[in-house]
């Protein structure tokens, strides 16, 4: 008997040490904030990052922020009291990060941004942000648009999230463009938060302050454009030609749109962020060296490429 407890430590012991020396390999656990499900994008982007996770074997605690951004600091802050590996997140707003930022360095865990960035002045605070260039997306918008109405335009512009990075950005990107031409004016703008709903209700109230003066919307995401389409509707307009509208995201509902005539133009902005996410951690945690800053290729899909496009989109 115990001849037999002896081999059966010893066996014990043999199997632990072959563990620690490498033999079985610690599984990864990364903690994701996301900023929540206000549009399709946003759900493609949880998708990406959801299924990525799962191919790679990494353990994912994924958070949903609800577009609140104190949701999105205590999730980080749950993060590092569960030791993750790698945080992750997607900062609804630019402003007030720091602090919770500086908690994760103190305790020794790296952070990736995704999609948008932060507004602090310390960026050793972050390894990488990965995302768009949200700027010049909306010089992208701009520049279609100028070319489409001959550089002449009556233009609404249904804003993304107050504080947002690509609300912020593709304002400045479009605004830029459109000062070189003095027949462009943005008569009205205001934030539809990035969701159908408020583009809707928006773009009635912009309707009943401009009536028919209107010529063109630029709407920063196609959530928002589908939204101000039914209000156009409503109104007794046709959206897509009484009202030309260019918007952000390329989903595959503006490809649809566009093939029944009621949006002209989408910018493409990429949600499928979970290969390189995961790129990411994998080389953080192999000690390989990353790029401060990684962005994401991105097209513009106007209304006569729909049909031809829409079968290829994955969103
Ligand atoms: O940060 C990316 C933006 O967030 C997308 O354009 C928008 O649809 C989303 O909600």
């Amino acid at each position: 008997m115990n001849r037999r407890k002896t081999v059966f430590t010893v066996v014990l012991i043999f199997l632990l040490a072959l563990g620690c020396a490498g033999g079985a390999q610690k599984k990864i656990v990364v903690g994701f904030a996301q900023v929540g499900a206000e549009s399709a994008w946003r759900t493609a982007n949880t998708e990406s990052i959801i299924s990525e996770a799962k191919k790679r074997g990494i353990e994912l605690k994924y958070v949903d922020g609800q577009q609140q951004q104190e949701n999105q600091i205590k999730a980080i802050r749950s993060f590092i009291a569960q030791k993750v590996d790698v945080i992750g997140f997607s900062p609804v707003v630019t402003a007030g990060w720091d602090e919770v930022l500086r908690e994760a360095k103190r305790a020794g865990i790296p952070v990736i941004l995704t999609d948008r960035a932060v507004d602090c002045a310390d960026d050793s605070l972050w390894v990488t942000f990965i995302g768009s260039d949200f700027v010049e997306e909306g010089r992208r918008a701009a520049r279609w648009l100028a070319e489409k109405m001959d550089g002449k335009a009556n233009i609404v512009e249904l804003q993304g999230t107050i504080g947002s990075a690509p609300a912020i950005d593709r304002k400045i990107g479009f605004e830029e463009v459109i000062a070189g031409y003095p027949g462009m004016k943005i008569k009205k703008s205001q934030t539809g938060d990035f969701t159908r709903s408020m583009g809707k209700e928006v773009m009635e109230i912009f309707l009943k302050e401009e009536g028919r003066n209107i010529d063109a919307l630029f709407a920063h995401n196609d959530d928002m454009a589908i939204g101000a389409v039914q209000a156009i509707e409503a109104y007794g307009l046709r959206p897509g030609i009484d009202i030309i509208i260019v918007s952000v995201d390329a989903i595959r509902a503006a490809f649809e749109a566009m093939i029944e005539g009621k949006l002209n133009c989408t910018v493409e902005c990429n949600p499928l962020l979970g290969r390189q996410f995961f790129d990411a951690v994998e080389a953080i945690m192999a000690g390989e060296p990353i790029p401060k800053r990684i962005v994401v290729e991105e097209g513009v899909f106007p209304q006569d490429v729909a049909r031809e496009v829409l079968p290829t989109r994955r969103y």
